[in-house]
């Protein structure tokens, strides 16, 4: 069983999860207004992913049967100054997550919780991949600066890396 202490701060991770899932979907929705549609469709996708994340967490919950508990979500930001701003905001907050699951880490190993010490890996690995990925967009960005023919060879170039690229592109 999950101690008292644990089940709370995998909770607090939970509800860290799905407050990403709402700030990339606020994302989303500011690029399909900027009618970057490559960008829209990579952070809706990218919002998608930590709906999973949070289901992970809500999963393994249960599994050691602790109690999920949700709680309220912050209204996300709508707009950003420019697409660069947006990402880098999405890495702030991914940054925030990799120091949260670190923290878990660090407690489960003093609790001597090696299950959620093992759950956790997965975690991890995922924000190593994650902030690679986002860093790559930042990096891409600012090599494009205010050239906007930049802006949207990129922003075609999102489109074409989706799994759903195929409908997208027909
Ligand atoms: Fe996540
Ligand atoms: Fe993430």
């Amino acid at each position: 069983m999950l101690s008292e202490k644990m089940t709370e701060a995998l909770n607090a991770q939970l509800n860290m999860e799905l407050q990403a899932y709402y700030t990339y979907l606020s994302m989303a929705a500011f690029f399909e207004d900027q009618s970057l549609k490559g960008f829209s469709t990579w952070m809706f996708h990218h919002s998608e992913e930590e709906m999973a994340h949070a289901m992970k967490i809500y999963d393994y919950i249960y599994e050691r049967r602790g109690r999920v508990k949700l709680s309220g979500l912050a209204d996300p930001p709508h707009d950003w100054e420019t697409p660069l701003a947006a990402i880098e905001t999405a890495m702030v907050h991914e940054q925030k997550v990799t120091a949260s699951i670190h923290q878990l880490v660090k407690l489960a190993r003093e609790e001597g919780d090696y299950a959620t010490d093992s759950f956790l890996q997965w975690f991890v690995d995922e924000q190593v991949e994650e902030e690679a990925v986002v860093d790559d967009l930042i990096q891409k960005l600012k090599l494009i600066g205010d050239f906007s023919p930049g802006l949207y060879l990129l922003d075609r170039e999102l489109i074409a890396t989706q799994p759903d690229a195929g409908e997208e592109q027909a």
